[in-house]
Order: structure tokens, then C-alpha cells, then sequence
């Protein structure tokens, strides 16, 4: 099969109705007859609801409330587990938990009414600390434990290193604040909504509203953005969107301003990560132990999952003879931590990649030598035992992003700078510089059996104009969904893509072809629909009993047997031959292949004010097989520059866990000018377990950035950088510490 579209940089398929303003977003749907709805919450952390207080010379007639009474079901969002109401109907466990939902003919009015409610709270002890939670006995929603080799290796080593790192939360900051608009029909509720996971949807509201879910139909509008902040959550916007049309018998639209998104959303799950690693004086590892500490918040929600990939990536792409890893979700009285791109991993990257500089520096060693000992090469198996085969490219991606970083020679360049510094001039005198680079792999699809039980279904359907639609639930969130897939499907059916008709998705058509999450789409269901592809066209050309070579004898015949009836062809996942999970023990193949990277940042740190100014970013992955050049380049420079913003500026404030700085102008993202040149470079080695060869990249450039900015803020000041970010304050401090002689150095170690 003569593949066309894959690996060129097909245009955007909603490019241009993004860029005029015609894409429709939720927001943008008609507002005649919709009413708007508004959310009460507690502002106390833990307690229990003494009573929710109207204000009288409110016009309450005029519109509808609905609390936890008046669902007719279970007042329950389930997840991995059911402990998440809808509502709170008496306890409260964290600040913004959902108590009493407003709708209104104007937005105006609903927002005068929540403001005429009041929840009365009686306050409790709430747990705001996961080390503190853990040691009182909270809840673990999740302990894992992964075992290779000898436990007392330890024992053994020459030397051993630790160190704790800590990272803090971060908030997603989608263009586009959370929204949906609910409606009741005849043939059900119909739902619209900025999401990644419409069949999540259709699979959660049926208990908590008493329906069946074929009654409930979940549209997908126009995303402006994801990133994992629209995986989970929309859930339970939808529930409270649905309760309310039900109550007020309009359709009803909530969408969130910037400040409600920003503290009672889901964020990355906040923690710290331990390490002991035992080496031999020769810069071997020997054994490495990782306690991973992750704050899950109130509910589970996916805390357990994003635990686990953590867990699977804490050792790195290292061939670590002996390891134990232990990982801990705890329940505290935050807003519960959800779903964020890289889903645990860049966390528990952070710490070993950072953990690993101050390895070498005690054996001696360059951080790149040091890494290059202990890599994983063919033969090798990670902690869980997974032999990767050949399927391994950490010492390529290595190679290569020294090559083209020019790593050694700037190191030396810096080095020089930093020695003048001190015999400059003016400002000039406070610049150091410093390069830093981080190693790491990140497992495509969902962990473990999760494809598995997902068995995603997707295929397509030739119309009548003889053009062909993609049938799958995956939303175009900004990364590129529709257009990757028209590009797999065309290659599969032998057409132009502009025969391919790939949209956004609406449950009532689209079969159940899993979540957009976990970097699978273009890897799991883009592979689904090659080979959809390929069996459509052959039973259009077995159905019209002769070979269709030119693209117009195939879309004629499309349309001519279109016109007869539905023309469907659906393919479901079939598990890759040779994969092995074992959940209890986490022995086995975690995820059926992974891609490589090797990051390095180059950095200027103002030692008066404490500023970092990223100068330029190197990017170098494995990644299988690109599918479109211009797309994936984009998921990188977007990933890297969220990482940044992790890495050095996004800080979360808590104040009574409450989020504090909910405002775009107290919470730093990155902008133009904290955007350096970001170089992305790709290895390409097929990988043969997805019909194309392409491996998932979507979370993949999460990962890198911090370890690799902390190790070049190393090397530029001589701190090491144990906690991110790595705001102008704590550089500052850092700064301050070793001036007064109690730097962190490996020396000291704490
Ligand atoms: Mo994700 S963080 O797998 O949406």
C-alpha cells in the first residue's frame, strides 16, 4: 500500500474555521431560549453543611436551584471509584466542592443568585499537606510496588546517593475555560461541551440522572484545549449542566470564567519523590529506591493511574539491575488532582533526572558519561522486567542532542563566561550561564492492560457524495486529531485526503473508540483506521466485484453503494502478540513501546534578581514514525514550553487550599519572551506494533524540560535544584543559603 498523506505535512483540517472565528466553541451556540447556570461552593476545606441560607429579597421565582436533594439517582460522578458526589449533600472535603447549582434566564441573574445563596459550614480539621495526611492515616487511593533484582542490593554499592524533589501543582490554562450546555429531548439529553472523553461522559451521568445510556448523547464543540484539564472534569460540569436543564426545563449552558476554572478544576497532582541510589565508585548503579508521594486531593478521581505511569517512569531509561519503587497517592483536603499531560511521569522524571546529575558529580563523572554507563541498551529490562528488544533508542537520542546542542562546547563556553563574570562591568557582572540536559522514555497508549479493556472501536463510512467520514470519538483538542486521522485513513483506503471527511465527534454516530488521552490517538486508533482503511477497500471493491484503482472509479463506487444503504466498515484493537501485564505484581510490559528523548536547556540566570531566562531548547525524540512534521513539531515546542513554564515560573498558590493567585496576571505562564529558539529534531525507527510505525507524543515533551533546566541552573550557580519551580524567589534563596555557607552541595547532602 503506497502511503501518501502520512508523513506530510497535511494542512489542519479546521485550520482555517479556527482562524476566521467560525468554529464554534460551546459558548458560541445560540442563546435564544438557553438559560445559564452558576455554581455554589463551600470556601471552607473539610466540614459538614449546617444549612444553604436564601436571601429573601431575592426574586427566587425567577429562577431554578437544584442541590443534592434533587438528584434522582446516585449523587455520585464515578471514576475509578465512587466516591466523588455530584453534589455535596453533607460533608465537605475540600474549598471548592460543588454544594448547590444555579440556573437563570441570563448569566447576570444566575450570578446574583449563587451569590444569594449562602452555605453555612461547620469547619473541621482539614489534612493540607500529603506528608502530614499520610502520617495521620488518611487514605492511600493507590499504593504501588514495583520490585527488580535484590532488595538489599543497596548494601553493596560503594557509595550511596539521596536526595527528596519536590514539585509543586500546575494549572492547565486552556485558552478556552471549561464549558457545557445540556438539554433535554425526546430522545434523551443531548450534550455539547469543550472535552476530550465524550464516551466518559455517556458512561458516567446514567446512574446519577436514572437513565439509560443510550439516552444520553455527548457532542464534542469546538476545544480550545485540553491537556488532560478537559479528561476528567467535564464529567461532572456535565452532571451539574443536565440536573440543572432538568430543573429549569431549558437547555442550560455553564461555562466557567478564568478564576472559577482556575481553582475548582483538576491540576497536576502536586508531591515530592525520594531517591537512594547505590552505585560503584566506577559510576555503575547498582540499585535505586524511589519513594513517590503524589497529593491526589479530595476525591481519587485518576489519581491511582497517574500514579502508576509515574511509578513506571521513576526509574528512567536506565538499566537498573536491582530497584524497588514504592508510590502513594494520598487523599487531602485539596481539590482533587487530576489528569495533566505526561499523567505522573514528568514528576517523577524531574526527580531522577536532577537526581542522577548529583550522582555523577559524586562518582566523579559528567552527567552525559554518567548516563551513558547506565543506559539501556538491548538486553537490558526495565524495573518491571519488560524487555524492550531493539526497541530502544536512549543512547541515539543522546548522541544526538549532544550533536546537535553542541553540549560539550557550549559547557566549556559557559564555563569561561561564568569564570569573567565577576570582571565585568556594571549589570553584567550578575549573568551566569549554564546547559543542562535530561534523559528520558514515556510509554505510549494507556498503562498496562488498559488498551485491552478500552477495545476501542473505530472505522469508517462512505456517503453518498462519495467521500469517506471517520467514525471515532476523538477530539481535536489543538494537537491535531482530525487531521492525522484523515491522514491514516486515507493512506489505508488509497485516497486523497481531501476525500476524507474527519470531524468532531457526537456519540449518537461515533462508535466508542476510547478517551483522547494518554498520547494513544494517532498510535492506537491512527493505526485503526489504517487498517479500517485497507478492509473498507476491499469490500467496496469484493461488493462491486472488480479493482477500483483511480481515486474517482473508488468514490463513485462509494457513492453508488452508499446510496443503496449505510456502507460501514468498523475495525476494534486487537492487543499487539507477546504483550504481558501483570497488574498485581506491575511485572511485565507496562505499555507496548516507548519513545526516547534527550532534552537540553541553555539558560541565563540573573544572580541579583533571581530571573532564569531559557536562552535556547533542544529536542530530540524517537519517535517511531511522524505522521505529519508540522503537527508533531508543534506538540513539542507546545509541551516544551509548558514544561518551562512548570520547570521555572507556574507556581500554585495555596492559601486554607484555596488556589490564592487564580488570575492570569498572579499565575505566570510562559510568553513570548520566556519562549526560547526550541530546536526539535526526530529519529524515526518504526516501531511494529501499530500498522505505521508512529509512536505517541502528545505528553512526551512534558517530560524533559525540568530535569533539564535544573541541571543547567546547576551547573550555572552550583545549587542544586531540589524543588520547582524554580521561581526567582527560591533561586534567590538558594542563592542566599550557599552565600552564608549551607548551600545543598552533594557534600552536605541533607
Ligand atoms: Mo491525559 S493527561 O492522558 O488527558
Amino acid at each position: 500500500m503506497a502511503e501518501r498523506a502520512i508523513g506530510t505535512d497535511v494542512p489542519r483540517i479546521e485550520g482555517i474555521e479556527k482562524l476566521t472565528g467560525e468554529a464554534v466553541y460551546v459558548d458560541d451556540l445560540p442563546t435564544e431560549g438557553v438559560w445559564f447556570g452558576a455554581t455554589v461552593r463551600s470556601d471552607v476545606p473539610r466540614g459538614r453543611i449546617a444549612s444553604i441560607d436564601r436571601n429573601p429579597a431575592f426574586p427566587w421565582d425567577e429562577v431554578v436551584v437544584v442541590t443534592a436533594a434533587d438528584i434522582p439517582g446516585r449523587n455520585v460522578i464515578p471514576l475509578l471509584k465512587e466516591d466523588q458526589p455530584a453534589l455535596a449533600a453533607r460533608e465537605i472535603h475540600h474549598a471548592e466542592e460543588p454544594v448547590a447549582l444555579v440556573a437563570a434566564p441570563s448569566r447576570e441573574l444566575a450570578a446574583r443568585a449563587a451569590a444569594a445563596l449562602t452555605v453555612q459550614v461547620e469547619p473541621l480539621p482539614a489534612t493540607l499537606d500529603a506528608e502530614a495526611a499520610l502520617a495521620a492515616g488518611a487514605e492511600v487511593f493507590k499504593r504501588i510496588e514495583i520490585r527488580k533484582g535484590d532488595p538489599d542490593a543497596a548494601d553493596r554499592a560503594d557509595l550511596i546517593v539521596e536526595g527528596t524533589y519536590r514539585f509543586g501543582s500546575q494549572e492547565h490554562v486552556y485558552i478556552e475555560p471549561q464549558g457545557m450546555q445540556a438539554e433535554w429531548t425526546e430522545a434523551g439529553l443531548v450534550l455539547r461541551g469543550s472535552l476530550q472523553c465524550p464516551y466518559y461522559i455517556v458512561g458516567s451521568l446514567g446512574a446519577l440522572l436514572d437513565e439509560p445510556e443510550d439516552r444520553i448523547r455527548v457532542i464534542q464543540m469546538a476545544t480550545g484545549g485540553g491537556f488532560g484539564g478537559k479528561e476528567e472534569y467535564p464529567t461532572l460540569l456535565a452532571a451539574h449542566a443536565a440536573l440543572l436543564s432538568r430543573a429549569a426545563g431549558h437547555p442550560v449552558r455553564i461555562v466557567y470564567d478564568r478564576a472559577e476554572d482556575m481553582r475548582a478544576t483538576t491540576k497536576r497532582h502536586p508531591g515530592r519523590v525520594t531517591h537512594r541510589t547505590g552505585l560503584t565508585r566506577d559510576g555503575r548503579i547498582v540499585s535505586m529506591d524511589v519513594d513517590v508521594l503524589l497529593d491526589a486531593g479530595a476525591y481519587c478521581t485518576l489519581s491511582p493511574v497517574v500514579l502508576s505511569r509515574g511509578a513506571l517512569h521513576a526509574t528512567g531509561p536506565y538499566d537498573v539491575p536491582n530497584a524497588r519503587v514504592l508510590a502513594r497517592a494520598v487523599a487531602t483536603n485539596f481539590p482533587p488532582h487530576g489528569a495533566f499531560r505526561g499523567f505522573g511521569a514528568p514528576q517523577t522524571i524531574f526527580a531522577l533526572e536532577t537526581h542522577l546529575e548529583e550522582c555523577a558529580e559524586r562518582v566523579g563523572l559528567s552527567g552525559v558519561e554518567f548516563r551513558r554507563r547506565n543506559l539501556l541498551r538491548p538486553g537490558g529490562t526495565l524495573a518491571t522486567g519488560q524487555d524492550l528488544g531493539q526497541d530502544i533508542a536512549a543512547e541515539a537520542v543522546l548522541d544526538r542532542a549532544l550533536k546537535e546542542s553542541g553540549f560539550e562546547e557550549r559547557r566549556a563556553a559557559f564555563d569561561a563566561f561564568n569564570a569573567q563574570a565577576a570582571r565585568r562591568e556594571g549589570a553584567f557582572r550578575f549573568q551566569r550561564r549554564g546547559i543542562g540536559l535530561a534523559l528520558f522514555h514515556h510509554g505510549a497508549g494507556f498503562t498496562g492492560s488498559g488498551e485491552v479493556t478500552l477495545a476501542s472501536r473505530a472505522g469508517l463510512a462512505g456517503l453518498p457524495d462519495g467521500t469517506v467520514l471517520v467514525l471515532s470519538a476523538q477530539t481535536e483538542i489543538g494537537q491535531g486529531t482530525r487531521t492525522v486521522l484523515a491522514q491514516a485513513a486515507a493512506d489505508g483506503l488509497g485516497l486523497p485526503v481531501d476525500r476524507i471527511r474527519s470531524v468532531d465527534p457526537d456519540t449518537a454516530v461515533a462508535p466508542n473508540s476510547g478517551p483522547t488521552v494518554a498520547s494513544r490517538t494517532s498510535m492506537v486508533i491512527g493505526g485503526l483506521l489504517l487498517r479500517a482503511g485497507q478492509e473498507f477497500r476491499a469490500k467496496v471493491e469484493a461488493a462491486a466485484g472488480r479493482a477500483l484503482p483511480t481515486s474517482d472509479e473508488f468514490c463513485a463506487e462509494i457513492a453508488r453503494q452508499a446510496g443503496e444503504g449505510p456502507l460501514e466498515h468498523i475495525v476494534q484493537y486487537q492487543a499487539p502478540p507477546g504483550i504481558h501485564w501483570d497488574e498485581e505484581h506491575y511485572r511485565g510490559d507496562a505499555y507496548a513501546t516507548y519513545a526516547w528523548a534527550c532534552y537540553v536547556a541553555a539558560l541565563e540566570v540573573d544572580t541579583l534578581t533571581g530571573e532564569t531566562q531559557v536562552l535556547d531548547f533542544t529536542a530530540v525524540q524517537e519517535v517511531g514514525r511522524v505522521l505529519n512534521p508540522v503537527l508533531a513539531s508543534g506538540q513539542i515546542e507546545g509541551g516544551v514550553t509548558q514544561g518551562i513554564g512548570w520547570a521555572l515560573l507556574e507556581n500554585v498558590q495555596w492559601e486554607k487550599g484555596r488556589m490564592r493567585n487564580a488570575t492570569m496576571t498572579d499565575y505566570i505562564v510562559p510568553t513570548f519572551p520566556d519562549t526560547p529558539p526550541i530546536r526539535v529534531h526526530f529519529l524515526e525507527h518504526p516501531h511494529d506494533r501499530a500498522p505505521h510505525g508512529a509512536k505517541g507524543i502528545g505528553e512526551l515533551p512534558m517530560d524533559g524540560p525540568a530535569p533539564a533546566i535544573a541541571n543547567a541552573l546547576r551547573h550555572a550557580l552550583g545549587i542544586h535544584v531540589r524543588e520547582i519551580p524554580a521561581t526567582a524567589e527560591r533561586v534567590l534563596s538558594a542563592l542566599e543559603a550557599g552565600r552564608a555557607g549551607s548551600a545543598p552541595t552533594p557534600e552536605s547532602r541533607p
